[in-house]
């Protein structure tokens, strides 16, 4: 255990995207994924996370509609690189817009944007969003030369995908978690120092979230599944405030396990 100084607040943004994938399951309007957003913003949540996929698999485009009419936290939508997902997003202007990887047969956002290898494909689109006022964010692996290359595009943030170090915990290999947990400790001090505001996300549950809360340069985390899956048990209100709880206990201690 090692003991960081870290006492700047952190973010929590939930991410409603699997309270549309129930809904629809059955088609209709239950349960409502704007209803959930509410919720979470009574329980400490900072701010909504919202992916538009290109096949509408859960959140659709009238989700998004009503997510910037109802609700009064800032949203973040997270996107594919596309001409349609642009004009979408430059139509509502979110707070923030986060730029994710996208297959279609994927189950979920499996790792970051190669953004040094999609430079020039990415470079147009992070331009015209920045340009419309919305802070960009682009979702990569902790890798030093990702970092780089989003700050060089002109991203404001990055989030760092935090799955492997959350898989590994998941596999109880605790060699790979603690290299993937310095590999996001490195990321995050590094894109810090570039200047870049620092986020996390992707497979983060009540077990992994206090390393990662501990970490002094991310700002702010974004968490999905585990919340509206964990809420099915909990209720989500108390989900979320069992989360918060334990991100703002890392944040005080600093607590980070490392090997
Ligand atoms: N951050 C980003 C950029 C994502 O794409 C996702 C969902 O894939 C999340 C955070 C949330 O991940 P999870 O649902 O696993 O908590």
């Amino acid at each position: 255990m090692t003991n960081l100084p870290t006492s700047s607040p952190l973010r929590l943004g939930v991410n409603i995207d699997h309270v549309a994938t129930i809904r629809n399951a059955r088609g209709g309007m239950h349960p409502d994924p704007v209803r959930a957003a509410l919720i979470a913003a009574a329980a400490g949540a900072n701010g909504i996370t919202a992916h538009l996929r290109e096949d509408r698999r859960h959140i659709s485009d009238n989700d998004i509609a009503r997510l910037m009419q109802e609700l009064a936290l800032p949203l973040n939508l997270e996107m594919a690189a596309t001409d349609e997902m642009l004009a979408i997003a430059l139509n509502h202007k979110p707070h923030a817009v986060c730029i994710v990887p996208e297959r279609r047969e994927e189950l979920t956002t499996e790792g970051g944007l190669d953004a040094a290898a999609q430079h020039n494909h990415l470079a147009p689109y992070v331009r015209e969003l920045v340009d419309a006022g919305m802070r960009v964010s682009l979702f990569v692996n902790p890798d030093k030369v990702q970092l780089a290359v989003a700050k060089a595009l002109g991203a404001q943030v990055v989030e760092l995908h935090t799955g492997a170090y959350c898989d590994a915990l998941i596999d109880q290999d605790a060699e790979a978690a603690a290299h993937e947990l310095r590999r996001l400790q490195a990321a995050a001090r590094e894109g810090a120092d570039m200047g870049l505001e620092m986020h996390a996300g992707h497979g983060i549950t009540f077990e992994g979230v206090t390393a990662i809360a501990a970490i002094p340069e991310l700002v702010e985390l974004n968490i999905g599944h585990f919340l509206i899956g964990e809420a099915i048990f909990g209720g989500l209100d108390s989900t979320i405030r069992r989360m918060r709880g334990l991100m703002d206990s890392a944040r005080r201690t600093g607590n980070v396990a490392t090997a």
